[in-house]
């Protein structure tokens, strides 16, 4: 089934230079972006955006670390794409993470992680909606970019 996902090029991977790598690892599985940009996430925004992990001891970290530097925010199409993204993104700790994984190749630990992956279905939904309007998104037309 054709779905959208939210990827976030994480402050470590545009300090580190490796955006671009990042990126390409998710062109090179397979997926097309449809929505891009830049943006330093606020405060609040952070907190928001990682809601769901209110009250746990990583979340204050997390918070900061993601508001720290710029980011890259973008929304990729294609078939399984939620699971897709998740499985060459790799395990949220790069030391658990499996070789050929954007983690393993370019994240530090498990906070400053190189990317964010949106887990499911109705994350992706939300995710998207947080940071694109309709206008933003670009769908995938395939006979146009297909080579
Ligand atoms: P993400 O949401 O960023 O794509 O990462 P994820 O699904 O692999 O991991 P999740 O459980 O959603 O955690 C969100 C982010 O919180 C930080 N974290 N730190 N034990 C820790 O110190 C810890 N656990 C999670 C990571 O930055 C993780 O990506
Ligand atoms: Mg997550």
């Amino acid at each position: 089934m054709t779905e959208r996902t939210l990827i976030i090029v994480k402050p470590d991977s545009m300090s580190k230079r490796v955006g671009g790598k990042v990126l390409n690892a998710l062109e090179s599985c397979g997926l097309q972006m449809v929505a891009c940009k830049m943006l330093q996430l606020s405060r609040p925004s952070a907190e928001d955006f990682y809601g769901e992990h209110k009250g746990k001891e990583f979340y204050e970290p997390l918070v900061a670390f993601m508001s720290s530097n710029p980011c890259i925010v973008t929304v990729w199409e294609g078939a399984g794409a939620i699971k897709k993204a998740r499985e060459v993104i790799g395990a949220t700790d790069p030391a658990q993470a499996k070789d050929d994984t954007i983690r393993k190749m370019y994240a530090t630990d498990n906070r400053h992680n190189a990317v964010h992956g949106s887990d499911s279905f109705k994350s992706a939904e939300r995710e998207i909606a947080f940071f694109f309007n309709h206008e933003e998104i670009f769908p995938w037309q395939e006979k146009i970019y297909k080579k």
